[in-house]
């Protein structure tokens, strides 16, 4: 299927590894130049060219901390026209008791997870509005819906982000600007296998077998993790043409774990 996106130009903050990296992939795959950023240099060049090889596209890196505006600067500067905007940034630390969270510990998760999309949200939309195409879909966390301490650093400024996402999505819906939020549950990122890999050296088993036991401990209904490769065709898709109809939404990729009615 052609998602009608060939040409285009994307921004993807926070991509050099995960469902960013994946979702970067995916548009380049659709023929969309990729401008991927990160702040770790080796790992982006890496990805970059990892990209490129695969998809024959045109990817550009961007070492730049999202977090701060210097860093927004240095991608909008890159890519100063961006027709698709995809942005993420690593989980945030989990949290045991919500008792031990500091202010610190807020203002970053403020920072990385709510204020650097909105800004990177506010800086491009009327752009693309102007240019009568734009796709915006944030990848946040299915914690974002469904609440728990362990995931309070994560959870609560994504609520606040969708809250922005679905209010700003329905100002630009007439001039074909579409924002989105894709809540991944639990993907087996390059992170999550370097989990098993270290848990099976550490209690003995094998990287499967650790697997499985955090897919059973959880009730997974899908009975596996999801992997970033169809994650990433999710986010092409709601970056394409034909989401054009699809205004605000906050779509759970989840294997069926927390569910609500609707
Ligand atoms: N993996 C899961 O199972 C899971 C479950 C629920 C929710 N999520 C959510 O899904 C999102 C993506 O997770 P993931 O597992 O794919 O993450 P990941 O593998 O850690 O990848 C995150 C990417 O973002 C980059 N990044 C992080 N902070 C950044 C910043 N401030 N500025 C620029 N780039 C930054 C990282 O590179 P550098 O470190 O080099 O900057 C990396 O390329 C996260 O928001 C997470 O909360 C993930």
């Amino acid at each position: 299927m052609d998602l009608g996106i060939a040409g285009r130009k994307a921004i993807c903050a926070g991509a050099s590894r995960g469902m960013g990296l994946a979702s970067a992939r995916a548009l380049s795959r659709e023929g969309v130049e990729v401008f991927i950023s990160a702040r770790g240099e080796e790992r982006l060049k890496s990805a970059v060219a990892d990209i490129a090889a695969e998809t024959g596209g045109k990817v550009t890196a961007v070492p730049a901390d999202h977090s701060t505006p210097e860093g927004r600067a240095a991608l909008l500067a890159a890519c100063p026209e961006p027709d698709i905007l995809v942005i993420t940034c690593s989980p945030p630390k989990t949290t045991d008791d919500f008792r031990d969270i500091s202010v610190e510990d807020w203002q970053g998760s403020i920072a990385t997870t709510m204020v650097a999309p909105i800004e990177l949200m506010r800086a491009t939309v009327d752009g693309m509005a102007a240019r009568g195409f734009g796709r915006v879909v944030n990848i946040a966390t299915v914690a974002a819906k469904f609440p728990s301490v362990p995931r309070l650093l994560s959870g609560p400024a994504r609520s606040a982000l969708v809250n922005y996402s679905v209010s700003v999505s329905k100002a630009m819906a007439k001039d074909n600007v579409i924002i989105n939020t894709l809540l991944p549950g639990m993907f087996e990122t390059e992170n999550m296998t370097a989990r098993f890999e270290a848990d099976a050296a550490a209690k003995g088993g094998t990287v499967e077998e650790q697997r499985r036991k955090v897919v059973s401990r959880f009730g997974v209904p899908r009975g596996r993790f999801g992997n970033p490769e169809e994650f990433g065709a999710w986010c092409a898709m709601f970056c394409s043409q034909y989401a054009e109809y699809v205004v605000g939404q906050s779509l759970v990729l989840d294997g069926g774990l927390i569910n609500g009615l609707f």
